[in-house]
Protein backbone atom coordinates (compact mmCIF):
# COMPACT_ATOMS: atom_id res chain seq x y z
CA UNK A 1 0.00 0.00 0.00
CA UNK A 2 1.50 3.51 -0.97
CA UNK A 3 0.85 6.38 1.19
CA UNK A 4 1.88 10.00 0.00
CA UNK A 5 3.06 12.29 2.86
CA UNK A 6 2.69 16.02 2.56
CA UNK A 7 4.73 17.21 5.58
CA UNK A 8 3.91 20.74 4.38
CA UNK A 9 5.18 23.29 6.99
CA UNK A 10 6.67 24.28 10.24
CA UNK A 11 5.28 21.69 12.88
CA UNK A 12 3.75 19.61 10.22
CA UNK A 13 7.21 18.55 8.86
CA UNK A 14 8.09 17.57 12.88
CA UNK A 15 4.68 15.53 13.19
CA UNK A 16 4.93 14.10 9.85
CA UNK A 17 8.67 12.58 10.50
CA UNK A 18 6.79 11.37 14.02
CA UNK A 19 4.33 9.45 12.05
CA UNK A 20 6.60 7.96 9.85
CA UNK A 21 8.64 6.67 12.90
CA UNK A 22 5.66 5.05 14.32
CA UNK A 23 4.21 3.72 11.39
CA UNK A 24 7.78 2.12 10.57
CA UNK A 25 7.38 -0.05 13.81
CA UNK A 26 3.42 -0.79 13.49
CA UNK A 27 3.14 -1.64 9.58
CA UNK A 28 6.37 -1.80 7.98
CA UNK A 29 4.89 -3.54 4.79
CA UNK A 30 3.33 0.66 4.73
CA UNK A 31 5.52 2.36 1.60
CA UNK A 32 5.70 6.38 2.56
CA UNK A 33 6.93 8.63 -0.17
CA UNK A 34 7.29 12.58 0.57
CA UNK A 35 6.24 15.09 -2.02
CA UNK A 36 6.07 19.42 -1.78
CA UNK A 37 3.02 20.88 -0.73
CA UNK A 38 2.45 24.51 1.00
CA UNK A 39 4.72 27.28 1.70
CA UNK A 40 7.79 24.27 1.09
CA UNK A 41 6.64 23.74 -2.15
CA UNK A 42 6.58 27.97 -3.16
CA UNK A 43 9.85 28.42 -2.27
CA UNK A 44 11.08 25.10 -4.05
CA UNK A 45 8.56 25.66 -7.45
CA UNK A 46 6.30 29.01 -7.14
CA UNK A 47 3.62 27.32 -6.25
CA UNK A 48 1.65 25.22 -3.28
CA UNK A 49 0.24 22.49 -5.13
CA UNK A 50 2.56 20.91 -8.01
CA UNK A 51 0.98 19.21 -10.42
CA UNK A 52 3.47 16.46 -9.44
CA UNK A 53 1.83 16.00 -6.24
CA UNK A 54 -1.42 16.04 -7.33
CA UNK A 55 -0.54 13.00 -9.73
CA UNK A 56 1.17 11.26 -6.92
CA UNK A 57 -2.16 12.06 -4.52
CA UNK A 58 -4.03 10.78 -7.35
CA UNK A 59 -2.06 7.41 -7.36
CA UNK A 60 -1.86 6.68 -3.64
CA UNK A 61 -3.96 4.79 -1.38
CA UNK A 62 -3.95 7.40 0.93
CA UNK A 63 -2.62 10.96 1.61
CA UNK A 64 -1.13 11.78 4.98
CA UNK A 65 -0.93 15.70 5.74
CA UNK A 66 1.13 17.49 8.44
CA UNK A 67 -0.30 21.28 8.32
CA UNK A 68 0.78 23.82 5.73
CA UNK A 69 1.40 27.60 6.56
CA UNK A 70 4.24 29.99 6.84
CA UNK A 71 4.00 33.53 8.40
CA UNK A 72 6.08 34.84 5.10
CA UNK A 73 2.95 34.27 3.16
CA UNK A 74 0.29 35.60 5.18
CA UNK A 75 0.42 38.63 2.97
CA UNK A 76 0.90 36.92 -0.16
CA UNK A 77 -0.76 36.33 -3.69
CA UNK A 78 -0.16 32.82 -3.74
CA UNK A 79 -0.14 31.27 -0.19
CA UNK A 80 -0.13 27.97 1.01
CA UNK A 81 -2.95 26.91 1.98
CA UNK A 82 -4.57 27.58 -1.16
CA UNK A 83 -3.03 24.15 -1.90
CA UNK A 84 -4.63 22.46 0.61
CA UNK A 85 -8.28 24.00 -0.72
CA UNK A 86 -7.59 22.68 -4.25
CA UNK A 87 -6.41 19.19 -2.87
CA UNK A 88 -9.53 18.55 -0.96
CA UNK A 89 -11.56 19.71 -3.93
CA UNK A 90 -9.38 17.35 -6.27
CA UNK A 91 -10.16 14.54 -4.50
CA UNK A 92 -13.41 16.06 -3.81
CA UNK A 93 -13.23 14.75 0.32
CA UNK A 94 -16.42 16.38 0.93
CA UNK A 95 -16.80 14.70 4.42
CA UNK A 96 -14.10 15.81 7.27
CA UNK A 97 -14.56 13.65 10.20
CA UNK A 98 -13.00 15.56 13.45
CA UNK A 99 -13.32 13.54 16.75
CA UNK A 100 -13.13 14.12 20.09
CA UNK A 101 -13.39 12.62 22.87
CA UNK A 102 -12.43 12.94 26.36
CA UNK A 103 -14.53 11.95 29.95
CA UNK A 104 -17.85 12.32 29.31
CA UNK A 105 -17.45 13.88 25.68
CA UNK A 106 -17.67 11.47 22.85
CA UNK A 107 -18.46 13.70 19.82
CA UNK A 108 -17.68 13.91 16.24
CA UNK A 109 -18.09 16.85 13.95
CA UNK A 110 -18.84 15.73 10.17
CA UNK A 111 -17.93 19.08 8.40
CA UNK A 112 -18.88 19.70 4.36
CA UNK A 113 -15.41 20.14 3.03
CA UNK A 114 -15.24 20.87 -0.23
CA UNK A 115 -18.26 23.68 -0.46
CA UNK A 116 -19.48 27.17 0.94
CA UNK A 117 -17.78 29.98 1.92
CA UNK A 118 -14.70 28.70 0.84
CA UNK A 119 -14.64 27.93 -2.74
CA UNK A 120 -17.82 30.66 -3.97
CA UNK A 121 -16.77 33.27 -6.32
CA UNK A 122 -14.84 35.16 -4.74
CA UNK A 123 -13.23 38.63 -5.81
CA UNK A 124 -12.49 42.38 -5.98
CA UNK A 125 -15.18 44.79 -7.70
CA UNK A 126 -14.74 48.32 -9.36
CA UNK A 127 -15.46 50.31 -7.01
CA UNK A 128 -12.98 48.20 -3.90
CA UNK A 129 -15.41 46.02 -2.24
CA UNK A 130 -14.00 42.29 -1.39
CA UNK A 131 -16.13 39.47 -1.49
CA UNK A 132 -16.82 35.83 -0.91
CA UNK A 133 -19.95 33.88 -1.83
CA UNK A 134 -21.35 30.79 0.13
CA UNK A 135 -22.53 28.96 -2.01
CA UNK A 136 -24.52 25.41 -2.07
CA UNK A 137 -26.07 23.09 -4.17
CA UNK A 138 -28.63 20.29 -2.45
CA UNK A 139 -26.79 17.68 -3.60
CA UNK A 140 -23.88 18.91 -1.57
CA UNK A 141 -25.99 19.10 1.54
CA UNK A 142 -27.57 15.52 0.98
CA UNK A 143 -24.30 13.61 0.39
CA UNK A 144 -22.49 14.88 3.49
CA UNK A 145 -26.18 14.69 5.73
CA UNK A 146 -26.39 11.00 4.23
CA UNK A 147 -22.72 10.04 5.79
CA UNK A 148 -23.28 11.74 8.93
CA UNK A 149 -26.60 9.61 9.35
CA UNK A 150 -24.88 6.78 8.06
CA UNK A 151 -22.09 7.24 10.69
CA UNK A 152 -24.55 8.14 13.65
CA UNK A 153 -25.74 4.34 13.32
CA UNK A 154 -22.39 3.10 14.61
CA UNK A 155 -22.26 5.70 17.72
CA UNK A 156 -24.79 6.89 19.96
CA UNK A 157 -27.65 7.54 17.30
CA UNK A 158 -27.95 11.35 17.70
CA UNK A 159 -27.12 14.18 14.99
CA UNK A 160 -27.08 17.82 15.54
CA UNK A 161 -27.22 19.56 12.19
CA UNK A 162 -26.00 23.06 12.88
CA UNK A 163 -26.61 26.33 10.78
CA UNK A 164 -27.68 29.83 10.54
CA UNK A 165 -31.40 29.12 9.39
CA UNK A 166 -32.55 32.23 10.91
CA UNK A 167 -30.48 34.10 8.68
CA UNK A 168 -28.99 32.70 5.70
CA UNK A 169 -30.19 31.55 2.64
CA UNK A 170 -28.13 28.36 2.61
CA UNK A 171 -28.75 27.45 5.82
CA UNK A 172 -32.43 27.35 5.21
CA UNK A 173 -32.01 25.09 2.12
CA UNK A 174 -29.30 23.38 4.29
CA UNK A 175 -32.45 22.49 7.14
CA UNK A 176 -34.92 21.25 4.43
CA UNK A 177 -32.32 19.02 3.04
CA UNK A 178 -31.36 17.57 6.04
CA UNK A 179 -34.83 16.86 7.45
CA UNK A 180 -35.47 15.18 4.51
CA UNK A 181 -32.69 12.83 4.23
CA UNK A 182 -33.64 12.39 8.28
CA UNK A 183 -36.66 10.41 7.11
CA UNK A 184 -34.35 8.11 5.45
CA UNK A 185 -32.41 7.32 9.07
CA UNK A 186 -35.91 6.89 11.49
CA UNK A 187 -33.67 5.66 13.91
CA UNK A 188 -31.62 8.05 14.33
CA UNK A 189 -32.49 11.21 15.86
CA UNK A 190 -32.60 14.50 14.60
CA UNK A 191 -32.68 18.29 16.16
CA UNK A 192 -31.70 21.67 14.30
CA UNK A 193 -29.20 24.04 16.62
CA UNK A 194 -28.21 27.24 15.60
CA UNK A 195 -24.24 27.69 14.93
CA UNK A 196 -24.49 30.39 17.63
CA UNK A 197 -25.98 28.72 20.24
CA UNK A 198 -24.06 25.20 19.09
CA UNK A 199 -20.92 27.34 19.72
CA UNK A 200 -22.10 28.37 23.46
CA UNK A 201 -23.08 24.59 24.22
CA UNK A 202 -19.95 23.58 22.88
CA UNK A 203 -18.33 24.96 26.10
CA UNK A 204 -21.41 24.53 28.32
CA UNK A 205 -22.24 21.04 28.13
CA UNK A 206 -19.58 19.16 25.08
CA UNK A 207 -21.34 15.75 26.51
CA UNK A 208 -24.64 16.35 24.68
CA UNK A 209 -23.33 16.18 21.20
CA UNK A 210 -23.05 12.67 19.31
CA UNK A 211 -22.76 13.65 15.56
CA UNK A 212 -22.40 17.28 14.83
CA UNK A 213 -23.22 18.08 11.29
CA UNK A 214 -21.95 21.70 9.53
CA UNK A 215 -21.13 23.07 6.87
CA UNK A 216 -17.80 23.94 6.09
CA UNK A 217 -16.78 27.69 7.68
CA UNK A 218 -19.02 26.66 10.78
CA UNK A 219 -17.40 23.43 10.92
CA UNK A 220 -13.96 24.52 10.73
CA UNK A 221 -14.29 27.06 13.43
CA UNK A 222 -16.96 24.17 15.90
CA UNK A 223 -13.56 21.67 15.55
CA UNK A 224 -11.32 24.00 16.78
CA UNK A 225 -13.79 24.36 20.04
CA UNK A 226 -14.08 21.18 20.58
CA UNK A 227 -10.89 20.21 20.54
CA UNK A 228 -10.47 23.28 22.90
CA UNK A 229 -12.87 21.63 25.22
CA UNK A 230 -11.23 17.97 25.29
CA UNK A 231 -7.54 18.42 25.21
CA UNK A 232 -6.29 20.69 23.14
CA UNK A 233 -5.23 21.06 19.03
CA UNK A 234 -2.29 18.76 20.07
CA UNK A 235 -4.63 16.11 20.48
CA UNK A 236 -7.61 16.38 17.36
CA UNK A 237 -7.10 14.15 14.70
CA UNK A 238 -8.97 14.27 11.02
CA UNK A 239 -9.86 12.13 8.21
CA UNK A 240 -11.43 13.67 5.27
CA UNK A 241 -13.38 11.28 2.48
CA UNK A 242 -14.88 10.86 -0.58
CA UNK A 243 -16.88 8.02 -2.46
CA UNK A 244 -13.98 6.11 -3.09
CA UNK A 245 -10.95 7.25 -3.99
CA UNK A 246 -7.87 8.33 -1.42
CA UNK A 247 -8.56 10.00 1.87
CA UNK A 248 -6.37 12.56 3.64
CA UNK A 249 -5.70 12.62 7.17
CA UNK A 250 -4.45 15.23 8.52
CA UNK A 251 -4.51 16.80 12.15
CA UNK A 252 -7.13 19.88 13.00
CA UNK A 253 -3.78 22.06 14.35
CA UNK A 254 -1.66 24.11 11.42
CA UNK A 255 1.66 24.62 11.24
CA UNK A 256 1.71 25.83 14.84
CA UNK A 257 4.75 29.00 13.70
CA UNK A 258 5.27 30.03 17.32
CA UNK A 259 6.87 26.59 18.30
CA UNK A 260 7.93 25.57 14.94
CA UNK A 261 11.57 24.04 15.49
CA UNK A 262 11.56 23.77 19.10
CA UNK A 263 11.04 20.22 18.99
CA UNK A 264 7.75 20.54 21.43
CA UNK A 265 4.87 19.60 18.99
CA UNK A 266 2.33 16.72 20.56
CA UNK A 267 2.44 14.43 17.98
CA UNK A 268 -0.80 12.65 19.09
CA UNK A 269 -2.83 14.30 16.54
CA UNK A 270 -1.18 13.34 13.60
CA UNK A 271 -0.80 9.83 14.98
CA UNK A 272 -4.48 9.44 15.95
CA UNK A 273 -4.79 11.08 11.86
CA UNK A 274 -2.64 8.42 10.67
CA UNK A 275 -4.70 5.96 12.95
CA UNK A 276 -7.80 7.26 11.15
CA UNK A 277 -5.90 6.36 8.15
CA UNK A 278 -5.30 2.59 8.97
CA UNK A 279 -9.10 2.59 9.74
CA UNK A 280 -10.72 4.35 7.15
CA UNK A 281 -8.03 4.65 4.48
CA UNK A 282 -6.48 1.35 3.93
CA UNK A 283 -9.20 -0.91 6.03
CA UNK A 284 -6.92 -1.82 8.66
CA UNK A 285 -8.88 -1.62 11.76
CA UNK A 286 -7.04 -4.10 14.21
CA UNK A 287 -3.75 -1.32 13.90
CA UNK A 288 -6.12 1.46 13.82
CA UNK A 289 -6.67 1.00 17.04
CA UNK A 290 -3.27 -0.44 18.25
CA UNK A 291 -1.84 3.08 17.63
CA UNK A 292 -4.93 4.71 19.75
CA UNK A 293 -4.43 2.97 22.51
CA UNK A 294 -0.51 3.60 22.07
CA UNK A 295 -0.71 7.11 22.03
CA UNK A 296 -3.19 7.17 25.12
CA UNK A 297 -0.74 5.35 27.38
CA UNK A 298 2.36 7.61 25.91
CA UNK A 299 0.58 10.66 26.70
CA UNK A 300 -0.08 9.65 30.17
CA UNK A 301 3.21 8.78 30.77
CA UNK A 302 5.38 11.81 28.54
CA UNK A 303 2.79 14.60 27.69
CA UNK A 304 4.31 17.36 25.67
CA UNK A 305 3.92 21.29 27.37
CA UNK A 306 0.89 21.63 25.62
CA UNK A 307 -0.47 19.26 28.19
CA UNK A 308 1.21 20.73 30.81
CA UNK A 309 4.27 18.40 30.82
CA UNK A 310 7.63 18.46 29.51
CA UNK A 311 8.19 15.94 27.06
CA UNK A 312 9.22 16.74 23.62
CA UNK A 313 8.25 15.71 20.43
CA UNK A 314 10.97 12.58 20.29
CA UNK A 315 10.05 11.55 23.67
CA UNK A 316 6.57 11.55 23.02
CA UNK A 317 7.43 9.25 19.82
CA UNK A 318 9.56 6.84 21.59
CA UNK A 319 6.96 6.20 24.12
CA UNK A 320 4.81 5.61 21.77
CA UNK A 321 7.34 2.77 19.89
CA UNK A 322 7.74 1.76 23.61
CA UNK A 323 3.81 1.00 23.91
CA UNK A 324 3.49 -0.54 20.44
CA UNK A 325 6.61 -2.98 21.72
CA UNK A 326 4.98 -3.68 24.77
P1 LIG B 1 -2.28 26.44 14.73
O1 LIG B 1 -3.23 25.32 14.81
O2 LIG B 1 -1.09 26.26 13.90
O3 LIG B 1 -1.81 26.84 16.22
C1 LIG B 1 -2.72 27.31 17.21
C2 LIG B 1 -2.10 27.14 18.60
O4 LIG B 1 -2.10 25.76 18.96
C3 LIG B 1 -0.64 27.60 18.67
O5 LIG B 1 -0.40 28.18 19.91
C4 LIG B 1 0.14 26.31 18.54
O6 LIG B 1 1.40 26.33 19.15
C5 LIG B 1 -0.79 25.30 19.21
N1 LIG B 1 -0.63 23.95 18.62
C6 LIG B 1 -1.14 23.55 17.45
N2 LIG B 1 -0.79 22.29 17.20
C7 LIG B 1 -0.04 21.87 18.24
C8 LIG B 1 0.64 20.66 18.56
N3 LIG B 1 0.59 19.60 17.74
N4 LIG B 1 1.34 20.60 19.72
C9 LIG B 1 1.38 21.64 20.54
N5 LIG B 1 0.76 22.82 20.30
C10 LIG B 1 0.07 22.93 19.15
O7 LIG B 1 -3.12 27.71 14.23
P2 LIG B 1 -2.63 29.19 13.79
O8 LIG B 1 -1.46 29.59 14.61
O9 LIG B 1 -3.83 29.99 13.77
O10 LIG B 1 -2.15 28.99 12.29
C11 LIG B 1 -0.78 28.85 11.90
C12 LIG B 1 -0.71 28.54 10.41
O11 LIG B 1 -1.24 27.23 10.18
C13 LIG B 1 -1.52 29.48 9.52
O12 LIG B 1 -0.74 29.72 8.37
C14 LIG B 1 -2.76 28.69 9.16
O13 LIG B 1 -3.29 29.03 7.92
C15 LIG B 1 -2.21 27.29 9.13
N6 LIG B 1 -3.20 26.22 9.38
C16 LIG B 1 -3.07 25.11 8.62
C17 LIG B 1 -3.89 24.03 8.84
C18 LIG B 1 -3.71 22.81 8.00
O14 LIG B 1 -2.74 22.70 7.29
N7 LIG B 1 -4.63 21.87 8.03
C19 LIG B 1 -4.83 24.08 9.88
C20 LIG B 1 -4.92 25.23 10.65
C21 LIG B 1 -4.09 26.32 10.41
C1 LIG C 1 -8.29 23.34 8.85
C2 LIG C 1 -7.58 24.62 8.47
C3 LIG C 1 -7.84 24.96 7.01
C4 LIG C 1 -9.34 25.14 6.84
C5 LIG C 1 -7.08 26.18 6.46
C6 LIG C 1 -5.62 26.10 6.72
C7 LIG C 1 -7.34 26.35 5.00
O1 LIG C 1 -7.95 25.67 9.32
O2 LIG C 1 -8.01 22.30 8.22
O3 LIG C 1 -9.10 23.37 9.77
O4 LIG C 1 -9.86 26.24 7.14
O5 LIG C 1 -10.00 24.20 6.44
MN1 LIG D 1 -9.19 25.01 11.01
Amino acid sequence: MKIVCLPGDGIGVEVTAAAREVLAVLAPDLELEDHPFGGAAILASGTPFPDETLAACRQADAVLLGAVGLPRFDAADVRPEQGLIALRKALDVYANLRPSRQGPVDLLVVRELVGGLYYGPKGTRDDGTVFDTLEYHPSQVERIAHRAFAIARGRRRRVTSVDKANVLETSRMWRRVVTEVAAQYPDVELEHVLVDAAAMQLVTAPERFDVILTENTFGDILSDEASAVTGGLGLAASASLGDGGPGIFEPVHGSAPDIAGRGIANPAAMLRSAALMLEHGLGRPDEARRLDTAVDRALERSPTPDLGGTATTAGAVAAVVEELRR
